[in-house]
């Protein structure tokens, strides 16, 4: 469905489930991250979200159901370590790569033997995942390699012309894409960092998470460039940055405090309490309004690398890749 009007943002359950039963496409607000979400079931809807995204067709799709009893039809049998782990976080961020059923749309999967699935535990896409009765795929609703949505505002700007509606759920509370996890062999795999820390999750499995081995697009939201404001991002110390761009104009993206020699209009704070889970649910806010201002870059400070803080550097330093100019 190609929309020429500007978006509608309400917060009607039915209007949203009708269009998504038509073919149509919806932003979807989940306490990580906005979606852009198409029922599952509609081949030309999910084709048009990597169309209207222009995400390559080789990276694949997260379906989001209402529970896992809900998304068994798309799915064949578990292990134990999978229903543990769903059991355990579902509903909330960490998306499992699972066998998936034959006849579930090779495009939502993007030709690869697994299907990611997620349980969002945000009410409002509990509510709508309820009705529908039948998950949705939904990619996060940004322009591919851009800034992830933390509101529906953010979504109204990247996307808003190409779709007819988006569901307003409030900011995002977590503000961080789910951790994606998988299994190979016996081994479980941390495919992406994310709202769900590390630690957090081998203490549920009782045994460390290994990396990815390959680095084809397994999960190609770990591609060097992702997450990217349209201006260059460079993160480091402070100090050493200012040196390097010290004839620019710069902006700055600071942990917990101010920096003296530079104006705070031009700099952002994710936590002046110095806690991770409000520096998480800020970031991709701060970026957007830095994008927004007269600056010729941002200079990002790196954050404690533990818990939430892995998954948040993971996101700068993806933002901060080599650096090219947007289309
Ligand atoms: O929190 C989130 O996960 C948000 C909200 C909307 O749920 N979604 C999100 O989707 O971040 P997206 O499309 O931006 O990132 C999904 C990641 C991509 O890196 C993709 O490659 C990976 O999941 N992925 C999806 N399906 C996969 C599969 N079958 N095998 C491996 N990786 C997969
Ligand atoms: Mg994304």
């Amino acid at each position: 469905m190609n929309v020429n009007m500007p978006a509608r943002i309400g917060s009607d359950i039915k209007i949203a489930a009708d269009i998504l039963q038509k073919g149509g496409l919806v932003g979807l607000p989940t306490e990580t991250v906005y979606g852009l979400a198409a029922l599952c079931t509609q081949p030309k809807a999910v084709a048009e979200v990597y169309h209207i995204k222009k995400r390559p067709l080789e990276n694949p799709l997260i379906l989001h159901s209402s529970s896992l009893e809900a998304a068994r039809p798309w799915l064949s049998a578990l292990s134990q370590d999978m229903e543990h782990l769903a059991a355990h976080f579902w509903p909330g961020p960490l998306t499992l790569l699972l066998p998936k059923a034959a006849h579930l749309d090779p495009q939502i999967t993007a030709g690869l033997p697994r299907v990611a699935l997620r349980i969002p535990a945000h009410p409002v896409a509990q509510a709508l995942l309820q009705r529908l009765k039948v998950p949705v795929a939904a990619p996060s609703a940004n322009l591919s390699g851009y800034l992830s949505p933390t509101c529906s505002a953010h979504v109204a700007e990247q996307l808003g012309p190409h779709i007819p509606y988006i569901l307003e759920g409030g900011p995002s509370s977590i503000g961080l894409e789910s951790s994606i996890l998988g299994f190979e062999g016996k081994k479980a795999v941390l495919y992406r960092p994310g709202a769900v820390p590390k630690e957090t999750l081998e203490q549920t499995l009782g045994t460390s998470l290994q990396q990815p081995q390959s680095s084809v697009w397994q999960a190609p939201g770990m591609q060097a460039r992702h997450y990217a404001p349209r201006i260059p991002l460079h993160v480091g110390p402070t100090e050493k940055l200012l040196r390097q761009h010290r004839s620019e104009n710069v902006g700055l993206l600071r942990f917990s405090k101010l920096y003296n020699a530079l104006p705070t209009e031009r700099q952002r704070l994710l936590s002046p309490s110095g806690d991770l889970q409000t520096a998480a649910a800020r970031l991709f806010s701060a970026l957007h309004e830095l994008e927004k201002m007269k600056i010729s870059c941002i200079l990002a400070e790196p954050l404690p690398n533990t818990g939430l803080g892995r998954a948040i550097n993971d996101r700068l330093c993806r933002a901060a890749a080599s650096y090219t100019p947007p289309h």
